[in-house]
């Protein structure tokens, strides 16, 4: 077995587990958020700098790596681990997101999509068993099943057809997975907005036994409400020994929001995008660094935080570094949104400890405000 999922307690307030999760590479302390390396990178960070910031696993892309650079070239260079200089846990995204979100052309057919790169044209398929070989070069600790994410608002019947393809590409993904014992394949539970297609979407997943579940096709632009009445739902279809990831949030609300329904994995684009156009999070709300207001303001982002850019660092230069388009400012508010939510997971961690997650969600709304991200 390559990951085992320790749940160390429960909260009494809420659902929210507090866990932890052992890999090949490492152990992680869950509930988690997983920064985003797509291009076997976070962006504009170095391996170290996302360690000292505190991130215990980060996530990666089968779709991306496989244009580019080809997952042989990766697996040439000893994997992904090796090739990024990365020696913590990698979970890889399965490519059934990125295919539909990125590609053109895309056609779908039971044996899984053809598509068009998007960086050459190049006709390209990936099937289940395509992206487990992609996934077993790259020899990430966690691997994806390969599923399809339906668009939001969709047909109940297209959700339906599709949800239940999802379930007969995971039985495929689990046939052709040839590395169980050092990488774990999790399930992809979808089912769009509907309660029946969940059910049966979990069901058929934990049938086949999953060492992990991800949550699926949420954060694809229904409202938050919707999201987290999907979760209160679909939570308790899943075991309880096993972890629960919810793929693509990262919004400080929907962070704590999920963790209290149980999740235990998170991982979003957010707080690294949002950094490379100087947006920042801070323990008062968000804050655009290029606007005029800061220019003369020489205190730290946000001044609750102790992390490497507010302990050296002022608005007025990290405002100017944005302005003049220089890397370092964007180094600066990555850092920074990173170790924001890397706190943040710790801190509903310590919460879960003192039996008090409902609170502590309720102290950190009265400052952040109550604007959804
Ligand atoms: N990332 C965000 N949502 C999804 C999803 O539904 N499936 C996959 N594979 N990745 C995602
Ligand atoms: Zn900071």
């Amino acid at each position: 077995m390559a990951v085992r999922y320790e749940l160390i307690k429960t909260c009494k307030q809420s659902g929210a587990r507090l866990g932890k999760l052992h890999t090949p590479h490492g152990t992680i302390d869950t509930p988690v958020f997983m920064p985003v390396g797509t291009q076997a990178t976070v962006k504009s960070m170095s391996p170290e700098e996302v360690k000292e910031l505190g991130a215990q696993i980060i996530l990666s892309n089968t779709y991306h790596l496989f244009l580019r650079p080809g997952h042989e070239l990766v697996q040439q260079a000893g994997g992904l681990h090796s090739f990024m200089n990365w020696d913590r846990a990698i979970l890889t995204d399965s490519g059934g997101f990125q295919v539909f979100s990125l590609s053109e052309n895309r056609k779908i057919t039971e044996e899984g999509v053809q598509f068009r790169s998007h960086l050459n044209g190049d006709k390209l398929f990936i099937s289940p068993e395509k992206a487990m070989e992609i996934q077993n070069a790259l020899g990430s600790d966690i691997m994806m099943a390969f599923d399809e994410c339906p668009p939001y608002p969709a047909e109940y019947e297209y959700i339906k057809a599709s949800t239940e393809r999802t379930s007969r590409w995971a039985e495929r993904c689990l046939k052709s997975h040839n590395r169980p014992e050092d990488q774990a394949l999790f399930g992809i539970v979808q089912g769009g907005m509907h309660e029946e297609l969940r059910r049966q979407s979990a069901a058929d997943l934990t049938s086949l036994d999953f060492p992990g579940y991800a949550i699926g096709g949420l954060s694809v632009g229904e409202p938050k409400d919707i999201m987290f009445r999907v979760l209160d739902f679909t939570v308790p279809f899943l075991p309880q020994h096993k972890p629960r990831y919810l793929m693509g949030v990262g919004s400080p609300d929907a962070l704590l929001e999920g963790a209290i329904r149980g999740i235990d994995m998170f991982d979003c684009v957010l707080p690294t995008r949002i950094a490379r156009n100087g947006t920042v999070m801070t323990s008062q709300g968000r804050l655009v660094i290029r606007n005029a207001k800061y220019m003369n303001d020489f205190t730290p982002l946000d001044p609750n935080c102790d992390c490497y850019t507010c302990k050296n660092y002022t608005r007025a230069y990290i405002r100017h570094l944005h302005k003049a388009d220089e890397i370092f400012g964007v180094r600066l508010t990555t850092y920074h949104n990173l170790y924001f939510l890397v706190q943040l997971m710790k801190r509903v961690r310590q919460a879960i400890m003192e039996d008090r997650l409902l609170d502590f969600r309720d102290e950190f709304f009265d400052q952040y405000g109550l604007h959804d991200n």
